[in-house]
């Protein structure tokens, strides 16, 4: 069975020197589709471009909370647009980062930006894939607002509390699960994975970032996902096998527009 991984920026400049030729090696050694998600106005023009290029990647188009300088009066009419590519398979991503923008002035920009994508979402019918970063309560009033109107999405790189995976999960929301979760120091997320069922997690690298333990603060890539779908499977007392079926299901349920006959 093979991987799905739901979260990755290959677009990022640490890929430029062998790109073309790691990419093909990650999808041979069983890491497909791929969802190569956008962050910057650069990122999602980048992101789209791979999917066109690749087979197995899908691309998500979006405007990160740290980068709202990119965001114009003119970014949700190119998003829409770009979402009408059958390969634009979700908006991301998008949310709240109050760890690098203390501004409130900032901030409130943020949550602007992030509602007006959030409508985006709903009126093109994709899922969202959000950031949250030191925003938690923000973040979830936000979503909770918007979710009881039928939007989908995922908590990419979960770090909240379990009381509020929980509450995500009562939403039909799924929690993005990368490489920390192999950290000595990850007790809150290993407490969330205990917690919630598999067929609410999402597996995701976030690469180059978040590179899984023993590569931890090297360059991430998806074919660490292996080592994420272990750790999970150990937490849940299953095989990793599972774990890889499991979130590979869910995470076809959550991007509709992935068709299903890649495997
Ligand atoms: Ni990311």
């Amino acid at each position: 069975m093979k991987i799905f991984e739901t979260h990755a920026h290959y677009d990022d400049e640490q890929f430029d020197n062998d790109r073309s030729i790691l990419l093909p090696q990650i999808i041979a050694g069983g890491v497909s589709p791929i969802i190569n998600v956008g962050a910057t106005m650069r990122g999602t023009y980048a992101s789209v471009k791979m999917a066109e290029e690749y087979d197995d990647i899908y691309a998500a188009v979006g405007i990160h909370p740290s980068e709202y300088k990119d965001f114009n009066e003119e970014t949700i009419g190119i998003l829409r647009n770009l979402s009408k590519n059958p390969k634009v398979v979700a908006i991301g991503e998008i949310g709240l980062d109050y760890y690098w923008d203390k501004d409130e002035s900032v901030q409130k920009f943020q949550r602007e930006i992030f509602k007006r994508q959030i409508r985006l979402a709903k009126e093109v019918g994709l899922p969202i894939i959000v950031h949250s970063r030191d925003a938690a309560k923000d973040t979830f009033d936000i979503i909770n607002e918007e979710a009881a109107a039928g939007l989908k999405g995922v908590v990419h790189c979960y770090s909240g509390s379990v009381e509020m995976a929980r509450e995500y999960v009562k939403m039909g929301f799924y929690i993005g699960v990368g490489g920390v979760v192999t950290f000595k120091n990850a007790k809150t997320l290993v407490n969330v994975v205990e917690d919630i069922p598999l067929t609410s997690i999402l597996l995701e690298t976030d690469s180059p970032y978040m590179a899984p333990t023993p590569h931890r603060g090297e360059r991430n890539d998806s074919s660490y996902l292996t080592l994420v779908a272990g750790r999970i499977a150990e937490l849940k007392g299953t095989t990793a096998e599972e774990v890889v079926e499991i979130t590979r299901n869910n995470a076809f349920l959550l991007f509709g527009k992935v068709p299903k006959d890649n495997e």
